[in-house]
């Protein structure tokens, strides 16, 4: 098969490396990737958006299946189009990649669906949102609806905050067209967890489950990012809780889509809040996690290509992926200032040390070569270093190891990734 992957960050890097292990990928072409992902695969200079030149580019190169790593193309239709050319792609189509698209469409479909998330309302203006604001509790949380590259979430603490927080998305756009409406949410305490799953729309298949870290800095505080760091398994999800998931949360949702003639096929990532032993909806995503994937695809058996493959051609149920007793942990090297603005173009030193190991690889997210062929940082999450080992804690130590050989000026990352799980580990033995 030849084999085009969309995208260029870590997730993207990583999902290059196990799709190339498959014995049925022939070829294996990205877009536009980044410098970790030139070393594996053919890349080309076109956008994850520029719908029309990937399905150019999928012509020429003869592409047999597209993978689609971000949410943008997906929410904008990108699987209806290459779908209508004939060209096999995985993800949801349009009507369904709306999980991702709309959190107001997402918040009503739970609502149908009977499964648990936070109370919440709709408004589609600002006065009637401000206007709410009387009678709520705080902390409240305060959702644009559309994609916003999970920015769009703000906790406010008080009145005060929550107007400014509408006004903001409502009225000044910060966030553009998806602040055409907005979701005001009650704020749950709990542990959050991944949870993705593949599904063709009748067969459900769980990937191995896994923990983001989202805050900047240590012990989760400072802004939200795109994820600083993430660990598989995640012990907050024993088998109770898995079981749990699935039939109250991951079936229904898969069932309700098929019922309203919209059914999802691909890839649906639930971002869960724990909360008194339930797990609650936060949000869907409609593609796999980004750092999730590093970890979830470090350690597990099986053929990726074939399985995706399956996917399409709705035979799910006969695909066999499996994870090993062992765990994976990844920690993002990223620049800084991130998420705020950062500098570009520092120079990386160190990756040859751990090239070539089989319990450490360095996913590469915002890297590029300059003119002289140096691997320097081109975005704000830049590396994410993913360690092998039987458990999380040596995992973590082997992680955090393989950090000190790696350097660029401004790099900051997170000194807790995998903690709460570690610690939930110790307190149940
Ligand atoms: P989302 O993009 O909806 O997942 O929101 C981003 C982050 O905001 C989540 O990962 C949570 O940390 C936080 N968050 C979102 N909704 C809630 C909620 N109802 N209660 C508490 N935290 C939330
Ligand atoms: N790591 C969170 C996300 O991929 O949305």
């Amino acid at each position: 098969m030849n084999i085009l992957v969309i995208g260029g960050g870590g997730r993207e890097h990583a999902l290059v490396w196990k799709l190339k292990q498959s014995d049925a990928a022939k070829a294996i072409f990205c877009a536009p990737g980044n410098a970790g992902i030139q070393e594996e695969a053919e890349c080309f200079p076109v956008s994850p958006t520029d719908i029309p030149d990937l399905l150019t580019l999928a012509r020429e190169k003869a592409i047999d299946m597209a993978v689609v790593g971000p949410e943008a193309p997906l929410v904008a239709g990108i699987v209806d189009t290459f779908t209508a050319a004939g060209i096999p792609i995985i993800g949801p189509d349009r009507a369904a990649a709306r999980l991702e698209g709309s959190k107001a469409f997402t918040k009503e479909l739970l609502r149908e669906a009977g499964v648990p998330t936070a109370p919440f309302e709709t408004f589609d203006a600002p006065e009637k949102a401000l206007k709410a604001l009387n009678g709520k509790s705080y902390p409240l949380v305060v959702k644009a609806d559309g994609l916003a590259a999970g920015k769009g979430v703000l906790i406010v603490r008080d009145r005060g905050e929550a107007e400014a927080a509408i006004r903001a998305i409502m009225l000044d756009k910060a966030f553009g067209e998806a602040g055409n409406r907005v979701v005001l949410e009650a704020f749950l305490e709990g542990e959050e967890a991944s949870f993705i799953v593949l599904t063709d729309g009748e067969t459900i298949l769980p990937l191995a489950s896994s923990q983001d870290h989202k805050r900047i800095h240590d012990g989760d505080v400072g802004p939200n990012t795109g994820g600083m760091g993430a660990y598989s398994p995640a012990p907050v999800v024993d088998a109770v809780l898995h079981d749990r998931i699935m039939k109250e949360v991951i079936e229904p949702v898969v069932e309700t889509m098929n019922r309203r003639g919209t059914p999802f096929r691909g890839i649906l990532y639930a971002g869960l809040m724990i909360s008194d032993g339930t797990p609650h909806v936060l949000e869907f995503n409609v593609r796999m996690g980004d750092p999730e994937t590093q970890p979830i695809l470090f350690r597990m058996e099986g053929d990726l290509a074939e399985t995706l493959l399956l996917l399409h051609h709705r035979q799910l149920h006969k695909a066999v992926l499996s994870w090993p007793s062992n765990a994976a942990l990844c920690v993002v090297l990223a620049s800084g200032g991130y998420p705020g603005n950062y500098e570009k173009g520092k120079v990386i030193t160190g990756l040859e040390e751990l090239a070539g190991r089989k319990d450490i690889k360095v996913f590469h997210a915002g890297t590029k070569r300059n003119e002289s062929g140096a691997i320097v940082t081109n975005g704000g999450r830049v590396l994410g270093v993913t360690a092998l080992a039987p458990d999380l804690s040596a995992c973590r130590e082997k992680a955090y190891q393989a950090i000190e050989a790696i350097h660029f000026e401004g790099m900051v990352y997170r000194k807790d990734i995998g903690l709460k799980g570690i610690q939930r580990l110790s307190a149940s033995a």
